[in-house]
């Protein structure tokens, strides 16, 4: 009985293919209510005499499926493994997949340079709201309302008292209202006016620098700024300073350097002057001393205002502030 049960058992297990099949095939045989386990109970029902040759039987019966079952399981995970080794092996001579890394935008390099620029004299960095208040934004510039200057600068009203910032020169007062001199810092940041053109962006970008201490002079002023065009446009670029007028400093001077296109020849984008416009600049006034309640007898200093656009137009050769926003890679690529 055991030898038919046994080639059985053969059969079954020469056919099997897979590893669940495998497991299937010990638990029909070993299992609780395997075929094994039935012949073992109903070993009792035997007469003593033969109970002892069918027991040893049927153990050695047992002994042999458990071994065949063990061996076919190795064998089938291990083959399973190599397929599966097989098929998800990596080949590493195939080259990689390209992913582009991308790089800075020129804005930003631009920010990046001038900020740097700033904080290796000394300067720390200072932010202001986006959204400002208009006695912020003029008033305590000593741009009053209804004063003329404010035709200046084109503004956006949220409201009769809120503006988006037309210029970074508000954080100039948030900061004095806050922090006692001596202070030195600049303030980098997105402004608003209401301006499109090819040199003119409703959105662009600022940074303010201001110094105020004792003895602050417009001779501080020429140094740090001449020493920051040398550092950004090179160390021969001539650089000349031209009256103006801003209600927040006196005296007041636009800034110059020599045109880096045509080097001060003259061409179409200096409109043959050989000069460009680089910045806004002059002694802070001392009425916006008094708006923050610093004594202008004991207290001088100086404020400078540049956008980022017009640098970055200039560094690069690049006749549209538009294209700066319109995110086209043929353009981007480029830098
Ligand atoms: C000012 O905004 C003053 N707050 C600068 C200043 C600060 C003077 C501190 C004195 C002391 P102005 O309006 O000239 O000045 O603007 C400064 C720079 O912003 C300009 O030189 C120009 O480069 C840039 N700018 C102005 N309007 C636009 C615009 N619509 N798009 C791009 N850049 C602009």
């Amino acid at each position: 009985m055991s030898d038919d049960l046994k080639q059985t058992f053969f059969d079954e297990i020469a056919s099997i293919k897979g590893l669940a099949d495998a497991i299937n095939l010990r638990v029909k045989y070993l299992g609780k209510k395997g075929i094994i386990t039935a012949r073992i109970k109903s070993l009792s029902s035997l007469p003593p005499d033969e109970r002892r040759l069918a027991g040893r039987q049927i153990n050695e019966l047992k002994e042999f499926i458990e071994k065949a079952c063990d061996e076919k399981e190795a064998f089938l995970r291990s083959a399973d493994l190599k397929s599966r080794l097989l098929a998800e092996a990596i080949d590493i001579t195939l080259p990689g997949k390209h992913f582009g890394f991308g790089h800075e935008h020129p804005l930003s390099r631009t920010l990046r340079e001038v900020i740097d620029i700033f904080t290796r004299m000394g300067f720390s960095i200072e932010e202001g709201p986006e959204v400002e208040l208009d006695c912020y934004n003029f008033e305590a510039l000593n741009i009053p309302k209804d004063h003329p200057a404010r035709d200046m600068q084109d503004t956006f009203y949220v409201s009769e008292d809120i503006v988006l910032r037309t210029h970074t020169s508000p954080v100039q007062v948030r900061v004095m209202e806050k922090k006692r001199p001596p202070l030195r810092f600049i303030a980098p940041g997105k402004v608003y006016r209401c301006d499109a053109d090819v040199t003119h962006s409703p959105m662009f970008h600022q940074v303010e620098g201001v110094m105020v201490d004792r003895d602050i002079t417009f001779s501080h002023l020429k140094g740090v700024l001449t020493a920051f065009i040398h550092q950004m446009f090179g160390p021969h670029i001539p650089v000349r300073f031209r009256p103006s007028f801003f209600p927040f400093t006196e005296p007041s001077a636009e800034i110059d350097m020599g045109c880096i296109l045509c080097k001060s020849a003259g061409c179409r984008v200096c409109k043959g002057t050989g000069w460009l416009e680089i910045l806004g600049a002059g002694m802070v006034n001392p009425k916006v001393f008094e708006n923050v309640g610093y004594d202008a007898e004991e207290y001088t200093g100086f404020a400078f205002g540049m956008g980022i656009e017009r640098i970055t137009l200039l560094k690069y050769s690049i006749d549209d502030i538009r294209l700066l926003f319109e995110n086209d890679m043929r353009f981007l690529r480029q830098f």
